[in-house]
């Protein structure tokens, strides 16, 4: 990543509208500045998210759209359709909300400083604690059974890491591998649907499978896409922005010392920091309604932008100094990590929240830390970070 921020760099600064023109991918333009992506994502009248949200090959794109069963999520649906259905699970995500689950979040976290102790020193950071805690979090309020979570975390890394060879399983092809894992996905959701209808239970999988848009029952698209945006976007994201800033403060030890005994609002601000510099979601796609033009350079009616949000979390126009890490930045507030206007992330208070929780309990009980063996980068385009991270530790 170093290197590509470094390239991304320049490409910011002499052609911050850049058309690509890809043989596989086809023609988009590529946005690298804070300001342009920030304009772009709040001017929902001009700019649609479509079916086609994630950048993807041609092939790809015509079978995701030729599919009966094309993507229906609160991420593909624009306008009214979009307020309406994000409406459903709102007042689940709104502060006070994730504020009341604090309690089970401690716990949970506390388990899992249980288990690096019983780990007894070494442990894979981004496997046995980052993944199943983030996991955990999101399937407690969801409902999901914890033995039910590996199979949730197969299917996820199916779909986000469906080109990652570690990922692919006994498939040949990233695409029937993110197919499998979506046809599992939405059998083991109508099985969720059918039994929260007959039993209703204090969790977000029967507000889902019971939701009303308009007035009516949603539909069985949105309904089943609901199910896996939630299961899919809740947890790869935060675990990645968890092992990725434990990773970097592996590099900068003056960094975690610094944060020793600080308060609350100092590991928030980390937190948040650690999510402008790990920057896990990518990308997102938008399609111009129409004619239009950015900086000079025009763009057609149906034109495609990719938002590439690591490289506006490091534009020097915000950021002072933007390729350092520091956690006690004073412009954090402009990180765009979680994006911004409509779409804006509907988990980012539960992202947060998990992290700081984390990292609290990480600087009060470890005292030693270091890295033991190289990290290694999930190859992803769209949901990316460290998805191996050898640790040697002591508790105080
Ligand atoms: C560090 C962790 C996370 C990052 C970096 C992240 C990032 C993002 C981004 C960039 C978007 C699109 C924003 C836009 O288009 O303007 C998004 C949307 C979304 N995120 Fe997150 N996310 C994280 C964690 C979570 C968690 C924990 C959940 C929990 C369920 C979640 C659920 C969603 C949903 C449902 C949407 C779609 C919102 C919509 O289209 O209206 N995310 N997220």
């Amino acid at each position: 990543m170093d290197r590509w921020h470094q390239e991304v760099a320049e490409i910011r600064r002499d052609h911050p509208v850049l058309l690509v023109q890809d043989e596989e991918f086809g023609p988009f333009w590529a946005l690298t500045r804070h300001e342009d992506i920030f304009a772009v994502s709040r001017d929902s009248a001009h700019w649609k998210n479509t079916t086609l949200s994630v950048l993807a090959s041609d092939f790809e794109s015509r079978e995701m759209v030729a599919t009966p069963f094309a993507p229906r999520s609160l991420v593909q649906l624009d306008g009214h359709e979009h307020t309406a259905h994000r409406r459903v699970t709102n007042d689940w995500f709104k502060p006070a909300a994730v504020g009341a689950r604090q309690d089970r979040i401690d716990e949970i976290a506390d388990l899992f400083i249980a288990r690096m102790r019983e780990l007894d020193g070494e442990c894979d950071f981004a496997v046995d604690i980052a993944q199943p805690y983030t996991l955990r979090v999101i399937m407690d309020i969801y409902g999901i059974p914890e033995s039910d979570e590996p199979l949730m975390l197969e299917l996820t890394q199916g779909i986000f890491g469906a080109n990652d060879p570690e990922f692919m399983g006994a498939d040949s092809d990233p695409l029937i591998r993110a197919g499998r894992a979506l046809m599992t996905f939405v059998q083991y959701f109508n099985e969720i649907t059918t039994d929260r209808r007959a039993c209703p239970a204090d969790d977000l999988a029967t507000v889902i499978a019971n939701g009303q848009v308009d007035g009516c029952p949603i539909g069985d698209a949105e309904r089943l896409w609901y199910f896996i945006l939630v299961a899919t976007a809740g947890h790869d994201t935060t675990s990645f922005a968890l092992s990725g800033g434990l990773q970097v403060f592996l590099d900068h030890p003056e960094q975690w010392a610094s944060l020793r005994g600080a308060d609350d609002t100092a590991i928030a601000r980390a937190a948040d920091e650690i999510v402008r510099w790990t920057t896990p979601v990518r990308h997102f796609m938008r399609f111009a309604t129409e004619p239009t033009s950015i900086r000079g350079v025009e763009i057609p009616e149906g034109g495609r932008v990719l938002l590439s949000y690591p490289s506006a979390n490091r534009d020097e126009a915000v950021f002072a100094d933007p390729m350092r890490f520091d956690v006690n930045r004073p412009d954090i507030d402009r990180l765009l990590s979680f994006g911004v206007g409509a779409h804006f992330c509907l988990g980012s208070q539960f992202a947060r929240r998990e992290l700081r929780t984390f990292l609290k309990r990480l600087l009060n009980e470890v005292d030693t830390i270091e890295a033991a063996g190289d990290p290694a980068w999930s190859e992803s385009h769209f949901v990316s970070g460290v998805k191996h991270l050898p640790i040697r530790y002591s508790f105080r």
